[in-house]
This record gives C-alpha cells, sequence and structure tokens, in this order.
C-alpha cells in the first residue's frame, strides 16, 4: 500500500503525513502472535459481511467478493503461503489489506459499520470460546483415567496424611477420585466461563455503536452467540472472560501441580509407593541409577506460568479508563500461554496416569505402620461407651508405651490393652487394615463400599456430562 503523496502507507494513514518509525512499527505489532486468530477474525469478518449485504448497507455482490476473498485469504494462511507482514500491524489489518488487493473496492467496504476495537474483542472471544470447549473435553478426558485408574487399583491401599504425617488409612482410588473432584469442579469453572464469554461484541464499533441499521442478533445467530453485548463501552474494553479463562486454567492447574507433588513423593525411595513407566521418566546424564520424574515435576512447574498470566491479566487491566486502550493488545500472548499450558499438561496427565504401577504390599505395610490405627482404637473404645476424649487419652497413652518399649499395636496383649482401659475386650484384636477401611462407609469415606459407589457416581456424572 504505498501512497504517491509520500504520507502513511496504512490503512488507517489518511491524516498521518510520513511513515512510522521503525521501532515504534517493531513495538506496536501484534502479527507475530495475534496471526493465531485468523480463523476467528475471517469467521467475523464473513458474519459482518452477511449482515451488511442482508441489511441493504453495501451490496450483495460486495459481500459474495468480500466472502470469497476471505475465504481464499484463511485457505492460503492454512497452506502457509500468506505473507504476514509487520507494517500492516495486527491480524485484523493483514487480512483486510490482502482482501483488498484481491477484490479492490469491495474489500475497501468491509469495515464498514465496525472497528478493530469490536473486532478484537470478538476474535479474542471466540478464540477463548474454543478454547473453553477443548479444556473442557480435555478435563473429562482426565477425569475418567482417573476414574478407570480408581477402578483398576481398587485393592490398593496407602497412608493417608495430614501435615504429611501418617494418619489413617485409605484406599488408593479414594485419593485419585479426590483429584477427578476437583477437576469436575474445574470443569464446571470452564463451563461457566464459557457461558459468559459468548456474548458478541460486534455492533459496538470503536467504543460508542454505529451509525448504520446493523443488525446484531444476525450476526451473533451465525457466530453461535448466545447474546449480544450490552453496552458498547463494556464490550470493546471487557477482557474479564480472559481473567475467567486465566483464573478456571490457574486452579486447574495448580490442582494438576498437587497431583504431580504426590506423584514424585510416591515414587521416592522414602515413600516407594508408586513407579513411573519409562517412557515417562527421564535419566541423569551423570547418575546412571537416576530415575527422574520430570514429568511430574514440569506439570508442577508448569502451573506457575498460569498463576503468573493470572496476575497479569489481571494487573493489565486495572488502570485501563474506558473504553479501549491499545493495553488490551497484551492480552494474548499470557492467554495463548495459559490455553496451551493447561491442554498440554492435561493430556500429558492423562498419558501419563495409566501407565503407573502401585506397590500394594508396601502401601498396606505403610497405611498400618505408625499407629495409623490408633484412631480405631479409640473409636472402639468410644462404641463401648467410653467418652470420646478419655478414649483418645488412653489410647494415646498405648502409643506412648509402645513407642518407648520399641513396640507395634500389633504386639500388644489383650491384658496390656486392658491396663490402658478396662473397656477393651478381646475383640480390639480383630482391629486391623480391612477393618479400619470397611468401618469408614459413610458417604466421602473411604470404606471399599463407599469408594466404589463414589466411583460409579463420579462415571455416571461424566457420562452425563459428555451426553450434554
Ligand atoms: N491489535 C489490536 C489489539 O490486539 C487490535 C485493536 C487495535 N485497535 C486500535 N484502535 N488500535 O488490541
Amino acid at each position: 500500500m504505498t501512497n504517491p503523496d509520500g504520507g502513511s502507507s496504512k490503512l488507517w494513514g489518511g491524516r498521518f503525513s510520513g511513515e512510522t518509525n521503525e521501532i515504534v512499527e517493531r513495538f506496536n505489532a501484534s502479527i507475530d502472535f495475534d496471526r493465531r486468530l485468523y480463523h476467528e477474525d475471517i469467521a467475523g469478518s464473513i458474519a459482518h459481511a452477511h449482515m451488511l449485504a442482508a441489511q441493504g448497507i453495501i451490496s450483495a455482490e460486495d459481500s459474495n467478493a468480500i466472502v470469497a476473498g476471505l475465504e481464499a485469504i484463511r485457505a492460503e494462511i492454512e497452506a502457509g503461503t500468506f505473507a504476514f507482514r509487520l507494517d500492516r500491524e495486527d491480524i485484523h489489518l493483514n487480512i483486510e489489506a490482502a482482501l483488498i488487493e484481491r477484490v479492490g473496492d469491495a474489500g475497501r467496504r468491509l469495515h464498514t459499520g465496525r472497528s478493530r476495537n469490536d473486532q478484537v474483542a470478538t476474535d479474542t472471544r471466540l478464540f477463548t470460546r474454543a478454547a473453553c470447549d477443548e479444556a473442557i473435553a480435555a478435563l473429562r478426558d482426565l477425569r475418567g483415567v482417573l476414574i478407570e485408574l480408581a477402578e483398576r487399583e481398587a485393592a490398593t491401599v496407602i497412608p493417608g496424611y495430614t501435615h504429611l504425617q501418617r494418619a489413617q488409612p485409605i484406599l488408593l482410588a479414594h485419593h485419585l477420585l479426590a483429584y477427578e473432584a476437583m477437576l469436575t469442579r474445574d470443569s464446571q469453572r470452564f463451563v461457566q466461563a464459557r457461558a459468559r464469554v459468548n456474548v458478541l461484541p460486534l455492533g459496538s464499533g470503536a467504543l460508542a455503536g454505529v451509525t448504520y441499521p446493523i443488525d446484531r442478533a444476525a450476526v451473533a445467530r451465525e457466530l453461535g452467540f448466545d447474546a449480544i453485548s450490552e453496552n458498547s463501552l463494556d464490550a470493546v474494553s471487557d477482557r474479564d472472560f480472559v481473567v475467567d479463562f486465566h483464573s478456571a486454567a490457574a486452579l486447574a492447574m495448580v490442582h494438576l501441580s498437587r497431583l504431580a507433588e504426590e506423584i514424585i513423593l510416591w515414587c521416592t525411595a522414602e515413600f516407594g509407593f508408586a513407579r513411573l513407566d519409562d517412557a515417562f521418566s527421564t535419566g541423569s546424564s551423570i547418575m546412571p541409577q537416576k530415575k527422574n520424574p520430570d514429568v511430574a515435576e514440569l506439570l508442577r512447574g508448569k502451573s506457575a506460568r498460569a498463576i503468573g498470566n493470572l496476575v497479569q491479566a489481571l494487573t493489565l487491566l486495572k488502570g485501563q479508563p474506558l473504553a479501549y486502550n491499545k493495553d488490551n493488545q497484551e492480552d494474548k500472548e499470557s492467554l495463548f500461554d495459559s490455553v496451551d499450558t493447561l491442554l498440554v499438561s492435561l493430556r500429558v496427565a492423562a498419558a501419563m496416569l495409566p501407565t503407573m504401577t502401585f506397590d500394594g504390599p508396601r502401601g498396606a505395610e505403610a497405611a498400618v505402620a505408625n499407629f495409623a490405627l490408633a484412631t480405631d482404637i479409640a473409636d472402639y473404645l468410644a462404641k463401648k461407651g467410653v467418652p470420646f476424649r478419655d478414649a483418645h487419652e488412653a489410647v494415646g497413652a498405648l502409643v506412648a508405651r509402645c513407642e518407648r518399649e520399641g513396640r507395634t499395636f500389633a504386639d500388644l496383649t489383650l491384658d496390656e490393652y486392658r491396663a490402658a482401659h478396662p473397656a477393651f475386650d478381646a475383640d480390639v484384636l480383630q482391629i486391623d487394615l480391612a477393618a479400619s477401611l470397611a468401618a469408614r462407609d459413610v458417604p466421602g469415606g473411604t470404606a471399599p463400599n463407599a469408594v466404589a459407589r463414589a466411583r460409579d457416581a463420579a462415571r455416571t456424572r461424566l457420562a452425563a456430562e459428555r451426553a450434554l
């Protein structure tokens, strides 16, 4: 786009008498990253052109030429033959300028009743909506993996922890289903984020609406939006939906990070409950014996990006006066990064988990070591009518005695139990791992029956979500 008068060659250059400073051109441009929005940009422009023609604002011939031109440009971009130009600043101007080169005056009419401000807001919403859909699907896949693993490992026991101190025996399946519960809430958050993102800003113009008899509802229908925005100032400047995405992504990544941390712990010699498949671990360049949980560590580490991106998006918005400001161009790279980070993390976790193996005997042994049945023994006394606080004290004294003497509950005789509290009977000797687990047969508890029911309920819920 050369200008014979020696002024600016930009699509917006009419009032400019010279070219943009070179470093400014590079600083201002977003084409290196917002080219990723080409699909959304073209879809939005096609819907806009259809509407302009339907409303008699441009002719049907012009609309047809625009649509054909945009489709050809989309094909070029997808074939990798489209020449993106830095001097054309961003994806919107790159496509519009290329359209004008292709179809001439018709292309010069596309931007009627539209601004890049409502255009970029529309593109970014379309992108974020698709990202929500992908996140929901990937979360569901991972939830399915956790449910299947809970079924496969239905008999595996590990110690449950509080304060990272062994607390009470639990089923590994119960532990896995705790993550399934977190990821279910994550799925819900993306469903809710998707509902808020799915509102059309186009038709807001630069900030105040447009002067043409446009049909916003028709554009919304064509692009699959549920509603149109209600305030043009808000519509062009609002990036709450980006924050919504980051927020849901950051929390989902925090959940993955917690799971990753447990996997890392479980695979240590110190815990020894789990083993990673070779395909999901790495070696050391110096220590021949090492098998490192890099994948889990990266899952944990990548949560930092998602959290950082959330803070970046919030900070980006906080000082902006209405309406659109160029600051908002800075919303994209972090959004893309969070989308990519979340999706790859969910997928790698889903691939890794089924390949893990668990050391059942080791888990069961650890589950009852360190007096982990103490609560069960106190509950035993309480069920015989002893006030729970007294039962707690009596069993605490037994623990202290065993520790002093280097013994465990299993070594105690009935007389020794009775010396701690007279309400103990011979059946106290039957309290073991299986009894401890089976006793917690309440909704949400770790009894094998309760966990099987929870697992089936999770599976049913997931199937129902998928059928929607
Ligand atoms: N590249 C810009 C962005 O990402 C597009 C909107 C520019 N609008 C403007 N009035 N300069 O926000």
